[in-house]
């Protein structure tokens, strides 16, 4: 969860509004789209929900953790209403995507103001206008989504990294994944339309880039151009002014030969690729519909570390999906142990209503999955942390992006590989691509220090 602060205050208008997101990359973009459409409207930002005239919350529903965290905040959110009254609170996101749920809060929360669908982001300034003139509840939630809207104001939080959607939505039906139900079919964005606006980007200030998709490699697929990922790559890297380019997520299915070659060539973008692997047995794979065998999964990455020797490799893996046996849960422990990758996200499985596997007779019992993914997580951690070790003493460039999270009399920057690195450096340095010494690997960062010009 986050929330979109740290902007200067008294941007003109008197009224303040506040967004909390909940999810994936993606949600944090769509909150970036409508902090920019509020503003637009004379809305400034505030970090304080009791100094907020606004509150949305930008939601997900990919696990059932994350919808539990949403409906506490909605009952923290109805004391704030309390006190005051003239409060508009919205809820957008993949939430009151799914069916029956924008109903569903409408009922157990009645002072929720606006309702808003993931198609529909573009809606939000009409819904407010309307909950203004004093219609409350109103409500925009698409089943569909319709053309792309272009050229929308977006506010973004960082001055230096900003997000790029490419392609919205995803056609892949994973049995366990809600997100094709509640973002829609794959639609790719005009690849113009991405260049004028990673240009406009560049002159803006900003130095990275990060493509943004359900699975990106399917990128072009819909488009009569014929222009594919490895090409809106090429395209890209050639904007000057732009430094580094990065992308997520990749389908291992569909990460192609020419897909490798472009990434190992085009200097701006980065080696680091997200591959989610979810499982390391085959027969778990074909029961989630991933439509790849872990020796496709495995002769991949051997193909990817041959044509980029130093590049970083990320996961997503889950436990105890249905029918998961203590046999094949070895084997994603096997392939984590073959692959060595330098970070892994990890996730119990969680039914979600509407998706085929929830509604499977061999649901992995609570304990075991516990079991299982405190076990995943002691292994990858073992990897992690050697995988950042083995940079101890080497020199790498490093994008310097503001004071650490955690130190913050320390600067904190980036790797090409995406790695944190926590270094002492005063804050002209923030923008800069700095060259770094590395002194110790952690299991969540690097810290180092300037290297000699
Ligand atoms: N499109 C990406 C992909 O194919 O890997 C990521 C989609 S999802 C937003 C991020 C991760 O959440 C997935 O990779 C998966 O590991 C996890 N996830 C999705 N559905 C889940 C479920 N029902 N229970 C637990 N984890 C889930
Ligand atoms: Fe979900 Fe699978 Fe699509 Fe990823 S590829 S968003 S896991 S259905
Ligand atoms: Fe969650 Fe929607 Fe992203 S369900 S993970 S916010 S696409």
């Amino acid at each position: 969860m986050g929330g979109l602060s740290g902007w200067g205050e008294g941007m003109g208008g008197t009224q303040a509004y506040h967004i909390i997101t909940f999810g994936c990359q993606m949600n944090e973009f769509d909150s970036e789209l409508m902090a920019g459409l509020l503003e637009g409207m004379g809305y400034r930002p505030t970090e304080s929900l009791d100094d907020a005239d606004l509150v949305m919350i930008n939601t997900c529903c990919v696990r059932e953790s994350a919808e539990n965290k949403i409906w506490g905040l909605l009952g923290t959110l109805k004391r704030y209403k309390r006190k005051k009254p003239g409060l508009i609170i919205g809820i957008s996101g993949c939430m009151p995507q799914q069916e029956g749920m924008a109903a569903e809060i409408r009922r157990r929360f009645p002072f929720v103001d606006l309702v808003l669908g993931t198609h529909n982001r573009h809606e939000l300034p009409r819904l407010v206008d309307e909950v203004r003139k004093g219609r409350s509840p109103v409500e925009a939630v698409w089943q569909e989504a319709q053309d792309i809207p272009e050229g929308l104001p977006v506010r973004r939080v960082s001055g230096l990294r900003a997000w790029v959607p490419v392609i919205y939505g995803c056609d892949n039906f994973c049995t366990y994944c809600i997100v094709p139900y509640v973002r829609g079919r794959e639609r790719s964005r005009n690849p113009q339309a991405i260049l004028e606006e990673v240009r406009r980007l560049v002159a803006a200030g900003y130095r990275e880039i990060t493509l943004l998709g359900q699975n990106v490699n399917s990128y072009g697929r819909d488009l009569a151009e014929g222009t594919d990922f490895a090409d809106l790559l090429s395209l890209l890297d050639g904007v000057d002014g732009l430094w580094r380019i990065r992308f997520t997520t990749s389908h291992p299915k569909d990460f192609s030969e020419k897909l490798i070659a472009a990434v190992a060539s085009l200097p701006k973008v980065c080696e680091h690729i997200h591959l989610p692997a979810q499982a390391g047995s085959n027969r778990v794979l074909h029961r989630m519909n991933r439509r790849y065998t872990r020796e496709e999964y495995l002769e991949l990455v051997e193909k990817i570390r041959a044509a980029m020797p130093g590049v970083a490799l990320s996961t997503d893996l889950m436990v105890g999906f249905p029918g998961e046996t203590r046999k094949d849960f070895e084997d994603t422990l096997d392939l984590v142990r073959r692959v060595q990758f330098d970070q892994a996200f990890t996730f119990v499985y969680n039914p979600r209503r509407g998706t085929p596997a929830a509604d499977w007779p061999d649901q992995v019992p609570v304990a075991e999955k516990t079991a299982r993914i405190q076990e995943l997580i002691r292994v990858q951690q073992e990897i992690g942390l050697a995988r950042n070790r083995a940079e101890e003493g080497r020199v790498l460039d490093v994008l310097v992006e503001g004071p650490s999270a955690t130190r913050p009399d320390l600067l904190a920057g980036r790797t090409r590989t995406n790695k944190t690195v926590v270094l002492p450096g005063d804050l002209t340095l923030v923008g800069r691509l700095v060259r770094v010494r590395i002194e110790e690997g952690h299991l969540t960062h690097l810290t180092g220090t300037l290297a000699p010009e």
